[in-house]
């Protein structure tokens, strides 16, 4: 199904997921970047996203073009944390500062992508674990105000702390994010496990995990071998971007380009990361191939919360 159908099929659909938290119990994963890229691909399909940086790490807040200063300070997740009110959130949003080279305007993925921004002192917010209800703040922050998003997407950190409990019961869904390599299978599990366990301690007692999307892949034997021997109940979740190696058309007169199973290692991305940019920025043609990647993964990912919502 191309964009434009998927797009109408999804807003014909009321029931259905918006609030997806990405996260792993290990670091260095790919998550922010999964975020980052996907929110810029929903864009690209006509959605308009909100994400949320709930790691203190703020690396999603810089990546989006906002740096924080002291001498133009801006709110961001940990004052509507904070706050502890319901609706909160919506005085802390910002749009996301990328801006087209030539005109200065912001690009087309930009004006539909808003952000709730963090910085360093969203760690202060573990103090408030113990409160009872505590958990429940950033939903109570996001309610009441977030209909016109079609996705919020928030990012976290990598462990199973307060603040990412809070994300957790704010969620409709967790994506894990994983490299094939013991390690970051484990932390992906250790987290399934915990969101099995604790829906109902977080108030939340429908959260699951409904994808996993994995990073990094390089088609090495071992990488296969980790694959092959998850979990069914990891397996069955995992999102694919084609199976067959499907060819995309770049419209660069050149080569159709051969889609990878899972999003591959690419320096492109790393690059874009770096840069705080969309990988759409790139024009050539290693850009367009990691443009196309991303594009399909947000295809996947909306066939998912429509085929989820049907069954529902
Ligand atoms: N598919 C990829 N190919 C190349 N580099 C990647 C890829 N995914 C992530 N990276 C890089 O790996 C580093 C960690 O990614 P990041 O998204 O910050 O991880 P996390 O949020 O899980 O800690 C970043 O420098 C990022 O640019
Ligand atoms: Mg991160």
């Amino acid at each position: 199904m191309g964009p434009r159908v998927l797009r109408r099929k999804l807003l014909e659909l009321s029931k259905r997921s918006r609030v997806f938290m990405f996260g792993n119990h290990k670091g260095g994963v790919g998550k922010t970047t999964v975020v980052l890229q996907l929110a810029a691909a929903l864009a690209r399909m006509g959605f308009r996203i909100l994400v949320i940086d709930m790691d203190p790490q703020a690396n999603l807040t810089r990546r989006m073009g906002l740096e924080y200063d002291e001498n133009d300070p801006f709110s961001t997740v940990s004052e509507a944390v904070k706050e502890n009110r319901e609706g909160v959130g919506a005085g802390v949003v910002l749009g996301v500062n990328w801006n087209d080279e030539r005109t200065g305007q912001p690009t087309s993925e930009a004006e539909l992508i808003d952000i709730i921004p963090a910085r360093f002192d969203l760690i202060n917010r573990e103090q408030e674990a113990g409160a009872v209800g505590a958990v429940r703040r950033l939903k109570k922050a996001l309610t009441g105000w977030t209909s016109h998003y079609d996705f919020i997407l928030i990012d976290t950190r990598p462990d199973l702390g307060h603040l990412v409990q809070l994300a957790m019961a704010a969620a409709d869904e967790v994506v894990l994010v994983f490299e094939p390599d013991y390690d970051t299978v484990a932390g992906a599990i250790r987290m399934q496990e915990f969101v099995e366990e604790h829906g109902e301690d977080l108030g939340n007692p429908e959260l699951r995990v409904g994808m996993a999307f994995v990073n990094r892949y390089d088609r090495s034997s071992e990488q296969d071998y980790q694959l092959a021997g998850l979990p069914e109940s990891l397996k069955s979740k995992l999102v694919e971007l084609d199976a067959g190696g499907a060819v995309v058309g770049l419209d660069d007169g050149g080569e159709d380009y051969r889609l990878p199973r899972y999003i591959p290692r690419i320096a492109r991305i790393k690059e874009a990361d770096g840069a705080g940019v969309s990988v759409s920025e790139y024009r050539n043609r290693k850009g367009r191939e990691t443009t196309a990647i991303f594009d399909r993964l947000a295809e996947k990912f909306v066939e998912r919360v429509i085929r989820e919502a049907e069954a529902a």
